[in-house]
């Protein structure tokens, strides 16, 4: 026989037992009800990315000028969700193996296209054999890679180096011959970008053929890498080994801010007046307003263009891929030359005859970077 005391504690255990389990189920329900839901998610989102979107892993090689950031900004404005591509950006921050490694994940991410800007032309067989046998195409822009094989990668777009320096060397020949300097009055310093890179690669062989050529003194080749800081600290070393230079040929713009703060803190005149003693800045790029201002200031006498606008380049050809046109192997920009100096109205290099840009504030502001 069950007390009243009995009965009513039992019964109060079954409750408890029972809200007890209630609880679990719901916890239970809960948990897979949101383990179901999520997974559910990362699916659909998995599929999304690469169903609806062209995805393209861009390793560009870093931040180390005005050049190469407007390169990137177009890169980014071209490839947009809302024109139908994910772009995967990845910073090699001057380091080819950064740059190696950011391929190597595009691969795993099974990215549609990889785009490589690479640092400098070698050490890119391994890797681009790696993206070869994954089945993705590879574009190369801005510098090109020196691989043994050419199948490696699609296609590349970008500028003629070499033909950069070869139109400034030209230049630098036209002006004095005009002012009547002699070529042995000429002391250049060059002031190169990164070691083994095309921009430097062709930019320096312009220059010391032309050197070689028209019986100037070429005195010093030494790195700036493509920053105005190098640049400067290359500039200040130079002027105190150095009491002649009255020519200083940058490989950018940016080491030829650097070497004007050098050449100005040293006290020396800057200018096209070399036969007075004033020390000419020669330059590449014209990207940023600042340089083409230093131009109308004779701060920089000329500066050869080099385009980073190569996003809607690229974008071409992948559309043309997609579409299954094969692109041009090679595709190199035209880049016109600027000076304030009316001496040099054109110049001829190879079979071409090229104007001078005579620049004005006008042509600085309908330019489109
Ligand atoms: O490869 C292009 C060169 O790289 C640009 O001239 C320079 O500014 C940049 O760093």
């Amino acid at each position: 026989m069950i007390d009243k005391e009995e009965l009513l504690r039992r019964t109060a255990v079954k409750k408890s037992f029972a809200i007890v389990m209630f609880l679990i189920l719901c916890i239970l329900a809960i948990s897979c009800d949101s383990s179901f839901s999520s997974k559910e998610e990362t699916v659909n989102v998995e599929d999304e990315i690469s169903d609806e979107y062209i995805v393209v892993g861009f390793s560009q090689l870093g931040a180390e000028s005005d050049w190469r950031s407007a390169n990137t900004e177009s890169m980014k404005a071209a490839f947009t969700t809302a024109d139908g591509y994910k772009l995967i950006f990845e910073d090699g921050q001057q380091k080819q193996t950064n740059q190696i490694t950011a391929i190597r994940t595009f691969i795993q991410q099974e990215v549609d296209y990889i785009v490589l800007a690479p640092v400098t032309e070698t050490g890119w067989d391994t890797v681009l054999q790696e993206a070869k046998d994954a089945g993705i195409p590879v574009i190369i822009v801005d510098r090109m890679v020196d691989v043994s094989d050419e199948s490696l990668f699609t296609c590349w777009v970008g500028s003629d180096f070499e033909l950069e320096g070869r139109k400034m060397a030209e230049w630098l020949k036209q002006y004095t011959l005009k002012e009547k300097i002699d070529p042995s009055f000429i002391h250049i310093v060059n002031i190169q970008g990164t070691i083994g890179a095309s921009a430097q690669i062709g930019r320096t062989k312009g220059l010391a053929d032309a050197a070689r050529e028209n019986g100037w003194s070429l005195l010093a080749e030494v790195t700036g890498d493509f920053t105005q800081a190098k640049g400067k600290e290359v500039m200040e070393s130079l002027l105190k080994q150095y009491d002649d230079i009255n020519v200083v040929y940058c490989e950018n713009d940016n080491e030829a801010f650097g070497a004007i703060e050098a050449i100005e803190e040293a006290g020396r005149k800057i200018g096209s007046d070399i036969a007075s003693g004033e020390i000419m800045v020669l330059s590449f790029d014209g990207v940023k307003k600042e340089a083409m201002e230093y131009v109308l200031q004779d701060k920089i006498t000329c500066i050869a263009e080099c385009n980073p606008l190569h996003g809607p380049r690229v974008k071409a050809i992948i559309e043309a891929l997609e579409a299954g046109v094969t692109p041009d192997k090679y595709s190199y920009v035209d880049e016109e030359i600027y000076s304030a100096s009316e001496v040099v109205s054109s110049l001829k290099v190879g079979e071409t005859t090229y104007d001078v840009i005579i620049l004005t504030h006008d042509i600085i502001d309908q330019r489109s970077y």
